[in-house]
This record gives structure tokens, C-alpha cells and sequence, in this order.
């Protein structure tokens, strides 16, 4: 009788757990944690603000610059960005075609880019000095030679 009670706990634990797991997962998705908000991978060029790839004044927000960056194997958009040493710059990212890193070495920048999501994060660029940024999620044949250049002034 203990056996057929233990059976029966057993499997119905088993249910809602998978069940947990289940509605989490639906819930989140794919979304990589740095994503806020959704694009078209297929229309990333004419979907603001991607359509201007690269620094950006801004004004009236907590951050001085918004650097808007496309992603796409193998090569970041714009591929040389100068940035002025202590500004406050808001990245935005997203990809064109598959999942890719967004990596600044030598900083705690890092994000995931996955396609249809926009990535972003705001940091303080205070060190002059060049900076590489690299792809860290392998995304093929070219994945180590995805990279590009900060360069603070
Ligand atoms: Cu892009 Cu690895």
C-alpha cells in the first residue's frame, strides 16, 4: 500500500515541477536578461533607432549618449566608435542574423544580443584609452574575428 502512496507523491511532484519549469520558461522565453525591448530581425535597418548606427547626442536623460550598434556576422555596425572620456552612454544593440556577444574587454559591459531583442545597458566610459569589443557567443566560421574599436578620448 506505502509503495502505491509513494508512487502516486512521487509522480504528482514530478507533474508540477515540470509544470513550474514549463510556465517559467514560457514566460522568459528567450529573452537574453539585458533585453528591454523587441525589434524585427529582418527589418533591423529601418526600425529606429537602428537606422543610425553609432554615437548620439541626447538630451533631458540620465545619460549624456545613446550608442546604437547592429550586430551581424561577422562584423559590429559601426565597426570605430570615439567616444569622450566620462560620458555617460546608453548601448543599444541588437542582431541581424544569429545570437552574438557584445563584450567590451576590460569593462563589466557585457551583454547577449539575440535576434528580434534589443539589448541594452548604460555605462561610464571614465578610462581614455582603446577598447575592443568582441563577440563571445560563437557564431560561426568568422566568430573570432568579430570585433570592434572604442576608442576614448
Ligand atoms: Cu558573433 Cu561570435
Amino acid at each position: 500500500r506505502y509503495e502505491k502512496w509513494w508512487l502516486t507523491f512521487g509522480i504528482s511532484a514530478l507533474i508540477i515541477f515540470l509544470s513550474i519549469v514549463g510556465i517559467q520558461a514560457f514566460h522568459q522565453g528567450h529573452k537574453p536578461p539585458s533585453a528591454k525591448a523587441f525589434v524585427d530581425p529582418e527589418r533591423v535597418n529601418e526600425s529606429e533607432p537602428f537606422t543610425k548606427p553609432g554615437l548620439h547626442k541626447v538630451q533631458g536623460k540620465e545619460w549624456d549618449y545613446e550608442l546604437v550598434i547592429v550586430a551581424a556576422a561577422f562584423s559590429f555596425t559601426p565597426g570605430e566608435i570615439e567616444i569622450p572620456k566620462g560620458a555617460k552612454v546608453k548601448i543599444i544593440a541588437t542582431t541581424k542574423d544569429v545570437v552574438h556577444g557584445f563584450e567590451i574587454a576590460g569593462t563589466n559591459v557585457n551583454m547577449m544580443l539575440e535576434p528580434g531583442y534589443i539589448s541594452e545597458y548604460v555605462t561610464t566610459f571614465s578610462k581614455t584609452g582603446e577598447f575592443l569589443i568582441i563577440c563571445n557567443e560563437y557564431c560561426g566560421t568568422g566568430h573570432h574575428m568579430m570585433s570592434a574599436r572604442i576608442k576614448v578620448v
